[in-house]
């Protein structure tokens, strides 16, 4: 197995920085790939955050002119998971109070163009001739529309090798006014239909479709859905024309970080064996949120942005009547000011039935997953979704919407499934309120059946979630792309 240099290049990295899924992803992608010989360092950008928590560090490179950006310099760090670490330390443009790509008013950095446009960029760096650094990568993988200039920057730089992109969500293209395109001294001639614009902006998105090599998704399914007009925001008719360069390869998880037997945010452990810890992590829970202490009554869970992709304001309209039942709902999330509002008056008007906590917590995310009985996820889209992964292995299992990984990753519970050992949750197709209670309803009865639900359980504790299939998925899209053998 000859060994692959590959520069993995992304906006978050678990668990130094986290907005949601990506961070995981680049969390624990790459020390897997590390296992079967990928020689893969990370780069990020060095928010503040990144520069607080990285471990011991030295400057390796400095870019003083980059045509268009400040000066930057390269910080080499290692992870606690052992990967090299590239911080992209520019002051002005990272270290400041807020979010990656937000200010604290959750107000896009207006200057989102050029911090990302100089991640880009530097990437492109690395990857050619002009690179500083003795290590140089055989490719160069992006994510996301963050690091979607890297293959227009490649194109025009000597040396380049190739670069793939992975989409982990299409919704976020970072589409800016064209007058980008001279301030990020792209080539002008990119800016065209066979290029990084569409509908008369710039896109950092579409330029990653464009110019990658290879793209892939992190489904499967999602592949298939993004060609279409519903789920392709746009850009459906590129992907259709690129269809033979898409690979979907299904999203992993960090079994070290997420597992019920040792996990450090929980208050007692378990396993498919040893069920009794989870019900300890329930009634904990219960405490920590106020609910009424109950280890009899079905907890519904719920860990989420708080927006329109994630289908929580179908569980909102629903939850009156879904009290009507015996249930508790936890919901832990943030997001849109109106999706906020209305948890948080749920909360108020079922007092002990209803927890709501506004913001982001990492322990209570992993609290959630344990000592819930039900894990609601009613994406209106989910290119993979790590929750559903996360649930199962916590022996909680999830009411999904048939999209996306969701419908890659769990299977729905019938009398068969149920029987032939595959089933590991509840899948509904329709995006409506009615097929949502209906399914959450289905859910609630099988609970109350003991035995079943507990086959139920261990059928979701006892799948494979861990990287090792999609690492070496992507080990072979990294060789193809090489035209290695
Ligand atoms: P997305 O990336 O679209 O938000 P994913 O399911 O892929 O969806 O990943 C979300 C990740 O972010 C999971 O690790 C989830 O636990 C975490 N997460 C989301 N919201 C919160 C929150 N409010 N507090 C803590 N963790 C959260
Ligand atoms: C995105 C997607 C989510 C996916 C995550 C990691 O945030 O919305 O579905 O799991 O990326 O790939």
């Amino acid at each position: 197995m000859p060994e692959i240099k590959v520069l993995f290049v992304t906006s978050e990295v678990a668990p130094l920085i986290k907005t949601g899924g990506l961070a995981d992803v680049s969390g624990a992608l790459p020390p897997a790939l590390r296992q079967i010989n990928v020689d893969v360092r990370v780069l990020v950008p060095g928010y503040t955050q990144v520069l607080a928590k990285m471990g011991p560090s030295e400057v390796v490179a400095t870019f003083k002119d980059l045509p268009g950006f400040p000066p930057s310099r390269l910080i080499f760090s290692i992870m606690k998971s052992g990967v090299p670490l590239l911080v992209l330390d520019c002051p002005p443009l990272f270290q400041r109070e807020g979010g990656p790509y937000s200010d604290p008013n959750g107000h896009d950095w207006i200057d989102n163009p050029l911090r990302f446009g100089l991640l880009s960029k530097v990437a492109a760096v690395l990857g050619s001739d002009e690179s500083p650094l003795s290590w140089r990568p055989n490719l160069v993988h992006g994510n996301d529309w963050q690091t979607g200039l890297t293959g227009v920057y490649l194109s025009v730089a000597k040396g380049s090798v190739p670069n793939i992109i992975t989409i982990h969500n299409l919704a976020f293209q970072g589409n800016f006014r064209p007058q980008k395109v001279q301030l990020l001294h792209l080539p002008p001639a990119s800016f065209n239909v066979n290029g990084i614009e569409l509908y008369g902006n710039m896109s950092f998105l579409k330029a990653g479709l464009y110019y990658a090599y290879h793209i892939t998704t992190v489904s499967p399914n999602y592949a298939r859905e993004i060609q279409s007009a519903e789920l392709g925001f746009g850009l459906q008719g590129l992907l259709h024309a690129r269809r033979d360069d898409i690979t979907g390869i299904l999203n992993g998880i960090d079994t070290q970080e997420w597992d019920p037997e040792s996990d450090k945010h929980l208050h007692s452990h378990f396993s498919a064996s040893r069920m009794a810890g989870k019900a300890h992590n329930k009634l904990a829970l219960q405490m920590r949120m106020g609910l009424d202490s109950d280890a009899g009554i079905p907890l519904l869970g719920i860990v989420s942005r708080l927006t329109h992709q994630k289908g929580l304001d179908l569980l909102l309209e629903i939850a009156p009547r879904l009290l009507e039942m015996p249930v508790q709902l936890v919901i832990l999330g943030s997001g849109e000011a109106f999706m906020q509002q209305a948890a948080r008056e749920l909360a108020l008007r079922y007092p002990g039935r209803v927890a709501a906590m506004i913001g982001f917590d990492e322990g209570l995310s992993h609290q959630i997953e344990a000592g819930a009985d039900l894990f609601i996820m009613p994406s209106r889209f989910e290119p993979c979704g790590l929750n559903q992964f996360y649930s199962q292995r916590y022996g909680t299992p999830p009411v999904v919407h048939n999209t996306g990984g969701l419908a890659d990753s769990v299977v729905d519970c019938t009398p068969e499934t149920l029987k032939n050992g595959t089933a590991s949750g509840f899948v509904f197709s329709g995006m409506t309120a009615n097929n949502l209670f209906f399914t959450i309803k289905r859910a609630i009865d099988l609970y109350h059946d003991q035995r079943k639900w507990k086959a139920l359980r261990k059928n979701c504790m006892s799948k494979d979630f861990s990287w090792e299939t999609s690492a070496r998925a992507y080990r072979r899209v990294y060789m193809k792309v090489l035209g290695w053998k």
